[in-house]
């Protein structure tokens, strides 16, 4: 293998319109910072990057959701990511935001550095505007039928109902989500980068010089590399973005993933002076850490963009995850069917290691994986405690209930003690194997085995007995079980960071370099360890059902949702509900408003006064039926004229599920004029 000098790890910017869930974590953050303190802790020059993923459509579609701008939205996700990543032990050298002056400025820079080598292609196309929002319209804001399955709620890129794939032009009866009208196709110019003209380059690079990747990630190559490549557009009409900086290009910002694979570049500048040892010296290694969707982006189209522009490093590898479901179902936000870390953290004080425990052992390494929380359970009590602590506990509680938290003098060590002592080192050649291929499910097994030789060692030489007639016995067996103990704490460090910490302070021992894991003899006889507390704690029935309660839920609500029945709205004050004066009112007369077709107006006594008032109601009720019927208004809305007429009130009405109106009106004998408390 080459040498290299230093190592730049970068893990896939998440996009700041939501908080991190554990599918991210599985799939991108955990690995790269393993991977990352694996090499810290070798002593290699090594900066792990990331930020937040600030541009593109779906920032914009959760602003205007949330009736916030764009900014807002970012400015909150990227704080909580940051907190979040940073509480879980996540140890980027940098989180960085592609919000930030020098990402723009770079992002900008690499545009501009293409566009003056005529590195693009610029295209007139057709697209779809909004002619009332008077904009572009990105394909995620076009909705219409599905052309596949007739699922009526699909988006201009994607049918959420049967998966495919789609042009927003290929859909039934388009419609813009921001303004609810047809869409019209349009002419608009953008720049396209001339993927074919890479395609030897990079079928060279990817298919003859990395036959090391792994095999879903160069399947993933092969096939888009088979299928013959395109030129892809690589900007956009949107009003949220980096500038298109050339004349000409009014209204266009540079296509979100053109931008964001830059950010890691900008990051680094603003970590280090050194950037351009990272980026552009070739005894770097250069890794991308990212989910399986990303993976054409980052082996196929940035390095054709990095290659256009010549100066930088391509990376030597990319270790794309596949996906964790949860549950047995896909995770999804717009569902709310998600752990999210920031929850997590809130709920699980000081259990940070169990979930990087959990989701590292269960990593979607080959193939998609589920997380269940039973699992969760399970690998806490079966393993990390029954394995890991147990083993910890009995070896320190028994130093201090013999030798009062002396290392002893291990004068008596026998065969057995020997071979045990004498193989840790193996254990650390196995994980760092597993670990220099990215096999982290394994390497953290074979961390685990460790623990389970020491187990297996102190049972078989169950010092609890011989303590009875041989004290000098018991000391050797022991000294062997605090040496695997000190060399465990070392090992788990880059799993088991907030543990490893821990682990360490119990006996009270520092920083052991990677080299020196295997040393029968971290610990010194005669050192004294400190009081030993429990590595892990066992977790109840009731804390997991907590979280399938939350779950249940999420689902109810996605079945209400499904069926037509709207969300729940925000909570209001005792004190603006008593503003409202609803009261029950007799219908005393009613007739059509002539030239329309929904309205009615009726005369009420309120009890109080009588009233004219308008209602939508035309279609469901015939004025003649009216007379003499008890519904219910609200009494204090303030009046509105509806076709010339005055309306005081409103008259309150339920919709069925098949969109009928029906009154509210008193099932008790109540009349005009009682008041609703
Ligand atoms: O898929 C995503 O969440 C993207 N925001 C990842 C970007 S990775 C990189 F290119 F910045
Ligand atoms: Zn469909």
């Amino acid at each position: 293998m080459k040498k290299y000098k230093r190592h730049l790890i970068t893990a896939a910017l998440p996009y700041a319109n939501g908080p991190v869930h554990i599918g991210h974590l599985a799939g991108v953050y955990i690995p790269g910072d393993i991977y990352s303190r694996y090499l810290r802790l070798k002593g290699e020059d090594i900066i792990y990057v990331c930020g937040s993923d600030e541009h593109g459509v779906p920032i914009t579609i959760k602003a205007r959701q949330d009736g916030v701008s764009p900014q807002q939205i970012v400015d909150q996700y990227h704080q909580m990511n940051k907190d979040s990543f940073q509480d879980f032990g996540i140890e980027f050298d940098i989180y960085h935001r592609t919000s930030d002056p020098t990402h723009h400025e770079t992002a900008s820079g690499f545009f501009k550095t293409l566009y003056e080598r005529e590195e693009f292609i610029e295209k007139e196309s057709e697209q779809y505007y909004d002619p009332e929002a008077k904009q572009f319209l990105a394909d995620r804001y076009i909705t219409g039928t599905c052309p596949k399955c007739s699922y009526d709620k699909a988006y201009g890129d994607q049918c959420e109902q049967c998966g495919s794939s789609l042009a927003a032009t290929d859909l039934i009866n388009p419609k813009s989500s921001i303004s609810g009208s047809k869409p019209v196709l349009k002419k608009t110019k953008h720049w396209y980068l001339p993927l074919e003209k890479y395609e030897g380059f990079l079928k060279k690079w990817i298919l003859e010089e990395n036959k090391h990747w792994k095999s879903n990630v160069y399947g993933q190559c092969k096939s888009w590399l088979d299928g013959g490549l395109e030129a892809r557009a690589v900007t956009r009409d949107l009003n949220w973005g980096i500038p298109v900086p050339v004349e000409g290009a009014e209204g266009k910002v540079l296509y979100v993933w053109f931008d964001a694979p830059i950010g890691y570049i900008s990051a680094t500048k603003d970590l280090t002076d050194k950037w351009e040892d990272y980026w552009k010296k070739d005894d770097t290694r250069l890794i991308h850490f990212i989910g399986k969707d990303n993976i054409v982006f980052h082996c196929i189209i940035f390095p054709a963009m990095l290659k256009a522009e010549g100066s930088y490093v391509l990376p030597e590898n990319v270790p794309a995850n596949e996906f964790l479901n949860l549950e047995g179902d896909k995770i999804s936000t717009s569902r709310n069917w998600a752990v999210w870390l920031h929850e997590y953290l809130e709920e699980f004080i000081d259990k940070q290691d169990v979930l990087r425990y959990v989701l590292c052992a269960n990593a979607p390494e080959a193939k998609d994986n589920d997380f269940t929380w039973k699992d969760f359970q399970a690998r806490n009590n079966n393993e990390l405690v029954a394995i890991l602590g147990n083993f910890v506990n009995r070896t320190l509680v028994l130093t201090h209930k013999y030798f009062g938290g002396t290392v002893p003098q291990a004068s008596e060590a026998n065969e057995y003690d020997l071979k045990v002592l004498n193989s840790i080192s193996g254990y650390r050649d196995r994980v760092e194997g597993h670990l220099d291929h990215f096999r982290f499910r394994e390497a953290l097994k074979e961390a685990m085995n460790l623990a389970r030789l020491g187990n297996k060692h102190l049972a078989d030489s169950e010092p609890w007995k011989v303590i009875k007639t041989d004290t000098e016995r018991v000391k050797s067996i022991l000294y062997t079980s605090l040496q695997i103990t000190a060399n465990l704490a070392a090992l788990i460090e880059p799993f088991l960071p907030f543990s490893s910490e821990k682990l360490s302070g119990f006996l009270n021992m520092g920083k052991v370099d990677w080299k020196d894991i295997g040393q029968p003899d971290l610990l010194k006889v005669g050192h004294v360890i400190a009081q030993p507390e429990l590595l892990f704690e066992k977790i109840e029935d009731e804390t997991i059902q907590i979280q399938l309660d939350k779950l249940e839920k999420s689902k109810k609500m996605n079945e209400m949702a499904e069926s037509g029945i709207p969300d729940a709205k925000g909570e209001i004050s005792y004190d603006e509900f008593s503003k409202m004066d609803i009261r029950i009112a007799r219908i005393l007369s009613a007739e059509r408003v002539p030239k329309t077709d929904k309205l009615i107006k009726m005369e009420l006594d309120t009890g109080i006064d009588k009233r004219t008032v308008i209602s939508g109601i035309a279609e469901h009720y015939k004025p003649e039926d009216l007379p003499g019927k008890l519904v219910t208004i609200l009494a204090n809305l303030a009046p509105r004229k509806i076709r010339g007429i005055e309306s005081h009130g409103m008259v309150l009405l339920a919709e069925d599920s098949s969109g009928k109106l029906i009154f509210v009106s008193p099932v008790d004998k109540t009349g005009e004029g009682s008041v609703v408390l």
